[in-house]
């Protein structure tokens, strides 16, 4: 069963971008990681990063059709102004998982509000790198349930 990882805005200079904020880990590193967890539970893990509101639309309804069972989304910056991204979340009916490397209820006012955990099965905020495992081995137990 697939599950589909979605990285939104500037995420692909994880790294480099503001290291005291998001770590030093790259994005690269953080998909090699999910890629071989998720083939030791015998799942098929895609990674998708756009910096563009409309691709992650685009891939978010082509998860309806293209066996993806789960989805665990970071919408980055879009997080806390999409009604388009979590329009399309609501549209397809996913499960997801809302991640964040930082504490975003830490941070700036802005950055507290999220137009997609209403409609998440969790939420994940400041643990860095690791919320992604936490998220993915939340998404194998719930794909390994009977219903899912
Ligand atoms: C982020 C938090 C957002 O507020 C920010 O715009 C990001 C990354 C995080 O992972 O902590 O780009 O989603």
């Amino acid at each position: 069963m697939a599950i589909l990882v979605l990285h939104g805005p500037n995420l692909n200079l994880l790294g480099t971008r503001q290291p005291e904020i998001y770590g030093a880990t790259t994005l690269a590193q953080i998909n090699e990681d999910l890629g071989k967890l998720a083939a030791d539970r015998g799942h098929k893990l895609e990674c998708f990063q756009s910096n563009h509101e409309g691709a992650l639309v685009d891939r978010i309804q082509a998860a309806r059709s293209d066996g993806t069972r789960f989805i665990i989304i970071n919408p980055a910056a879009y997080t806390h102004t999409s009604v388009a991204i979590r329009d399309a979340l609501a549209a397809v009916d996913l499960p997801f998982i809302e991640v964040h490397l930082s504490n975003i209820h830490r941070r700036e006012a802005f950055r507290h509000h999220s137009y997609m955990s209403e409609l998440a099965v969790g939420v994940i905020c400041g643990l860095g790198p690791a919320g992604y495992r936490y998220a993915l081995d939340q998404a194998c137990e719930h794909l390994a349930r009977p219903q899912a």
